[in-house]
């Protein structure tokens, strides 16, 4: 048995992985934990489009590549987040509309991809462009005003700027195979592979709560994309209160999909979460470890690492 999340994760081919925030890396509890145990990183907000190209055709890469080269130089590979979204988007962008927006797309696509051209593993090209509720609609944004078709568009200017890496559509509430929004991504996907518009990965963020629980079809959701010949991926996971039975639940659901790419959790400790009044991570704010560390280490180790197996061996 393995003693971190990412060496325990590496025996079946996945990563374990977590976002990285930059401001943080000068706190030396935060990157002895994220050093130790993950060896995927996700720069929480820093690849952004507001960070990356704050003005028009000025791109900045300062904070992107804090984050970048803090994992490189730590043995870890990085997934970029995100390069098409509704959200962060600088104010100039927001502004925009139309053919023009299009062609800001387009261009910041192609301007951050050359930057990291053969160094990201996965990108999420888009991101959250599907409605909540039942409706199974786009969700409206200034991109999706721009046409219908700038989620292929996105996609397709995403392979030509940098071939070497998986392009991953990216959204939260399409864990439950049951619910429309993840219909309406999967209904997208195939119709994409039918067509042959250039998509390589699906990531579920997973952030689970009360108003979005963890529901155990989420392993026939993950078979059912990887069916449609992606992979797929846990891109931002979170449980509210880390119950460690969801979280081995979580890590088994992958561990059954072959195409199951690795897990990615959406901070360190719970003190560093987006959502840390919900306790959700795997690491007490003074760096220990929680009852659902344990769990998700002994599930990737292939059940209770803290037994042998019974015919011993
Ligand atoms: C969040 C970050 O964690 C916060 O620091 C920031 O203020 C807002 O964005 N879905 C995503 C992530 O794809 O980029 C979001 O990250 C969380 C939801």
């Amino acid at each position: 048995a393995e003693s971190t999340l990412g060496a325990a994760a590496a025996q079946s081919g996945r990563y374990f992985g977590t976002a990285i925030a930059s401001g943080r890396l000068s706190d030396s509890t935060y990157t002895s934990i994220a050093g130790r145990e993950f060896n995927m990183v996700t720069a929480e907000n820093e690849m952004k489009i507001d960070a990356t190209e704050p003005q028009r055709g000025q791109f900045n890469f300062s904070s992107a590549d804090r984050v970048y080269n803090w994992a490189v130089q730590n043995g870890k590979q990085v997934r970029g987040h995100t390069l098409a979204w509704h959200s962060q988007q600088p104010g100039w962008m927001q502004s925009l509309s139309g053919s023009a927006l299009r062609q800001a797309m387009i261009d910041h696509i192609n301007g951050v991809m050359a930057h990291y051209k053969g160094k990201i593993v996965q990108w999420d090209v888009v991101n959250e462009a599907f409605a909540d509720g039942s409706s199974g609609a786009r969700r409206d944004s200034n991109l999706q005003r721009s046409g219908n078709d700038w989620i292929e568009v996105a996609f397709r200017t995403a392979r030509a700027a940098d071939p070497s890496a998986k392009l991953c559509y990216n959204d939260y509430n399409v864990e439950n195979w049951t619910w429309a929004k993840t219909q309406a991504m999967y209904n997208m996907v195939r119709d994409f592979k039918q067509r042959g518009v250039p998509i390589d990965c699906v990531g579920f963020q997973s952030h689970f709560n009360s108003g979005s629980p963890y529901n155990s079809n989420f392993r026939t959701t993950l078979q059912n994309f990887a069916a449609l010949g992606v992979d797929v991926a846990i891109t931002e996971l979170d449980i509210q209160g880390a119950p460690a039975s969801t979280y081995a639940n979580v890590t088994n659901d992958c561990l059954a999909v072959s195409r199951c790419l690795g897990i990615t959790v959406w901070g360190v400790r719970d003190s560093d979460s987006w959502r840390s009044e919900q306790t959700p991570l795997l690491f007490n704010n003074d760096g220990s470890k929680k009852a659902a560390y344990t769990a998700v280490l002994d599930a990737l180790n292939g059940g209770a690492s803290s037994e042998p197996p019974a015919d011993g061996g």
